[in-house]
């Protein structure tokens, strides 16, 4: 018997509830289609073609210019008001705190001056309940972890009276805010499954410091730092000499960038422009096309998003990220279970048993794909073993076309992730003119993150993706160095940059120049 067999998935740019269209039409011509074919089918919809590719870099540029002008768009372009990267040579004793996914840390960095540092650390895990809760109980809490690691490795602070010589804290926070100094900026909206409805519109600096303050701690916000700004600012520090880094990115739980762009380019800044000649720019790149104007969308992509407490937002993010991986491989692998119209008979996965586990949303994380992924021995023994453990599943393992099928689906989704990271780094190596501006310039992107230090290749296949969009010889002058505690010595060296700043008299807040001016 042959059959037509018709998929329908909703649209990723309207209604589902309006409209559906017809995404997979194949015919199955008599002959069963096999396990391994549907598993390749799934993974084709993760395919990003050279073309696609070169479209969304364009659409990139456009969103970045978008975000420089103005002040309200989806991809934000946040000014950082820190306005270099640092070379190195810089010195002194600073404190850390970090937030930014499912834990805390505070950390003391105490910098050497020859691009080394030194580093202690306290890690705490952020209660479920504190993610979606009260701004008060939440930097409550961050307040009392900063007690007792002061206690514990700054006791004689305490005696500490004049507010110049308390410990100085750069303040990591991962989140889209709008900042309006190095040490200001209010919370636009949460990410990564937080949400924290009082605390939107107002400026985080000011309630980490009340809560600090009313716990009469002698530290001082000095700056606010996004993770991005960090991992810059850490591989700036720690970067061979004479390397010149441009891009700071995480691929980690969320993913975001941030780069060295030229002041005249920030006409939303218009009023800071001769105060120094480049900026830190956050891009919030995790918007990008929030529109749905060039990225793809399976059935799987639109699944996750309806079911995330952002639908609709974070599109790129969604797509590229440790926190939604394990969700939309969950879902390809889910289908493939479903698979088989029985009248058409068509194979399915698990001989179409889905467990307990497969079946809870959000349940998978981003290193089961990484070690499904890696997994190079003849009998997939790992793939096995994650399958049994982390998918809960035991049914038609013994046949090693069930184990093929979920590595093929697991490695497409890394290498769409892959090659959708290398939209943003084109974009941007492409509008700063960096590797244009003489043929043996070289471009230094630091990077941080689960998805970037674990998941096997990931490296390669951006720079593959990169390849194709700038051209070999481009690509081969870019330089990626893991920033190793970004968020830690990165923070610091936002507090000493800050310090340094004020010193030379920057006054690079919006507000100040805002007042200068009497326009406020
Ligand atoms: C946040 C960014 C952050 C990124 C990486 C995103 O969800 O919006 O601010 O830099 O995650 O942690």
């Amino acid at each position: 018997m042959s059959g037509l067999v018709v998929r329908y998935s909703s649209s990723p740019r309207s209604d589902p509830a309006c409209q559906i269209h017809l995404s997979h039409i194949y015919l199955t011509g008599g002959n069963k289609m096999t396990l391994l074919e549907e598993a390749q089918r799934v993974a084709d919809e993760f395919e990003f073609t050279s073309e696609q590719l070169k479209t969304a870099v364009v659409e990139f540029r456009r969103l970045m210019d978008l975000g420089l002008k103005n002040n309200d768009e989806a991809m934000t372009m946040i000014p950082t008001f820190v306005s270099d990267v640092p070379t190195g040579t810089e010195k002194g004793t600073f404190l850390a705190l970090d937030i930014g996914g499912t834990n805390l840390r505070v950390c003391s960095i105490h910098l050497q001056g020859d691009g080394t540092f030194h580093l202690v650390q306290s890690k705490s895990a952020i209660p479920k309940a504190m993610m979606i809760g009260s701004s008060h109980d939440l930097f409550s809490f961050i307040a009392e972890r900063i007690e007792s690691f002061i206690r514990e490795h700054h006791e004689d602070k305490f005696d500490c009276t004049e507010p110049e010589h308390m410990l100085q804290l750069g303040f990591t926070f991962s989140f889209p805010v709008n900042q309006t100094a190095v040490n200001k900026g209010v919370v636009l909206r949460w990410t990564k499954g937080f949400n924290i409805p009082d605390a939107v519109g107002v400026d985080v600096v000011d309630l980490l410091q009340r809560a600090i303050d009313a716990k009469s701690l002698p530290v001082k916000v000095a700056a606010l730092v996004n993770d991005t700004v960090g991992a810059l600012m850490a591989r700036a520090y720690a970067a061979p000499k004479g390397t010149e880094s441009l891009i700071g990115a995480i691929f980690g739980t969320g993913t975001n960038g941030a780069y060295v762009e030229n002041m005249e380019n920030v006409h939303k800044l218009e009023k800071a422009e001769h105060q120094t000649p480049t900026m830190v720019i956050n891009t919030e790149w995790g918007a990008f096309d929030n529109a749905m104007r060039v990225l793809p969308a399976t059935p799987y992509d639109n699944a996750l998003d309806h079911a995330s407490v952002n639908p609709g937002y974070q599109m790129y993010e969604k797509r590229i990220s440790g926190m939604f991986l394990g969700e939309i491989f969950r879902q390809a692998i889910i289908s493939l279970t479903t698979a088989s119209d029985p009248g058409m008979g068509g194979a399915s996965l698990f001989n179409g048993e889905a467990s307990k586990q497969l079946n809870l949303p959000f349940s998978l994380d981003t290193s089961v794909l990484s070690a499904i992924s890696e997994d190079e021995s003849p009998d997939l023994a790992t793939v096995k073993k994650v399958v049994q453990e982390q998918l809960g599943v035991s049914a038609g393992l013994e046949a090693i076309e069930t184990l093929q099928a979920v590595q093929l689906v697991s490695r497409a989704i890394g290498r769409r992730a892959a090659r959708l990271s290398a939209i943003a780094l084109c974009a941007i190596i492409s509008a700063s003119g960096r590797l244009s501006s003489s043929p043996t310039s070289k471009v230094d992107i630091g990077v941080d993150g689960s998805v970037v230090e674990f998941y096997p290749n990931f490296e390669e296949m951006v720079r593959e993706a990169i390849r194709e969009v700038l051209g070999e010889e481009k690509e081969g002058r870019l330089t990626f160095g893991l920033a190793k505690d970004g968020s830690g010595v990165g923070a610091a060296l936002c507090a000493l940059m800050a310090r340094k700043q004020q010193e030379m008299g920057i006054r690079y807040s919006a507000d100040e120049l805002l007042k200068e001016k009497g326009e406020i």
